[in-house]
């Protein structure tokens, strides 16, 4: 794995989007694997105020919570329209339906999606427990898109956004480790302290379902994006 080391979010979204330019403009990369949450942010925020066209381009999110409509102002695919694609419009931009209460359908129908659309770019960030899309421990390494249920410590973590901590949802379509780790370039964006342990392990530990991320060793193209707090127990 590469890893860069920054000093704060704004220089990570910067050496994010020297990569994600560069893939474009010298590899041809037509799909994009994107990721919603705070990591992302700083990225999104260079990609939307840089000259770059996206409207050629396809979009492919990893995950959306189950019983969220696009035009809930909580799920992800607003937040995309947000953070992106309402200043940066693509082609096509692919979300899972989390409207859609038929598990099989709905995740069949993603990895049609993904089948037909071979992610050139993966953007990925990383729970505090490893996880990466909304694949929590456990989760099988080669798996595809699935329904999955949150761990207490992701709903936690996503009560920030929610008024209720009883009104964030506990299912989630998600795209599986198994399609991230057919993209063709991997960009993992991590800050913070509390991402230090989840880090290590994606990177010292041995590759094993307790740490997602860690599936991540084996894939050849892989940049670890992250600021010192998230490096400090790097071995
Ligand atoms: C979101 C996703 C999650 C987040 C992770 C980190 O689409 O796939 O795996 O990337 O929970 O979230 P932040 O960036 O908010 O710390």
């Amino acid at each position: 794995m590469n890893i860069i080391k920054v000093k704060d979010t704004q220089m990570g979204g910067k050496e994010a989007f020297k990569i994600v330019k560069d893939d474009i403009e010298n590899n041809g990369a037509k799909v994009l694997g994107l990721a919603t949450g705070s990591s992302p942010i700083t990225l999104y925020n260079e990609m939307t105020s840089s000259d770059l066209d996206f409207s050629n381009m396809t979009s492919v999110n990893l995950d959306e919570y189950v019983g969220l409509k696009p035009d809930n102002e909580q799920s992800y695919h607003y937040f995309m329209n947000e953070h992106l694609f309402n200043k940066k419009p693509f082609k096509n931009s692919y979300v899972p339906d989390g409207s859609n209460p038929d598990a099989e359908a709905a995740t069949k129908a993603y990895d049609k999606i993904i089948e037909e659309n071979p992610i050139d770019l993966q953007i990925l960030g990383i729970g505090r427990n490893g996880h990466i899309g909304f694949n929590e421990p456990g989760s099988p390494l080669d798996g595809t898109t699935r329904k999955v249920g949150l761990t207490e410590s992701t709903i936690e973590a996503n009560t920030r956004f929610f008024e209720d901590e009883k009104d964030v949802p506990r299912f989630a379509y998600s795209m599986g480790i198994g399609s991230i780790l057919k993209a063709k370039k991997i960009i993992l964006l991590a800050y913070g302290e509390n991402k230090a342990d989840a880090i290590a392990a994606t990177v010292d530990g041995p590759v094993t379902e307790d740490c997602p991320a860690s599936a991540l060793q084996n894939h050849p193209d892989v940049t670890l994006i992250i600021d010192d707090a998230a490096a400090s127990k790097l071995k």
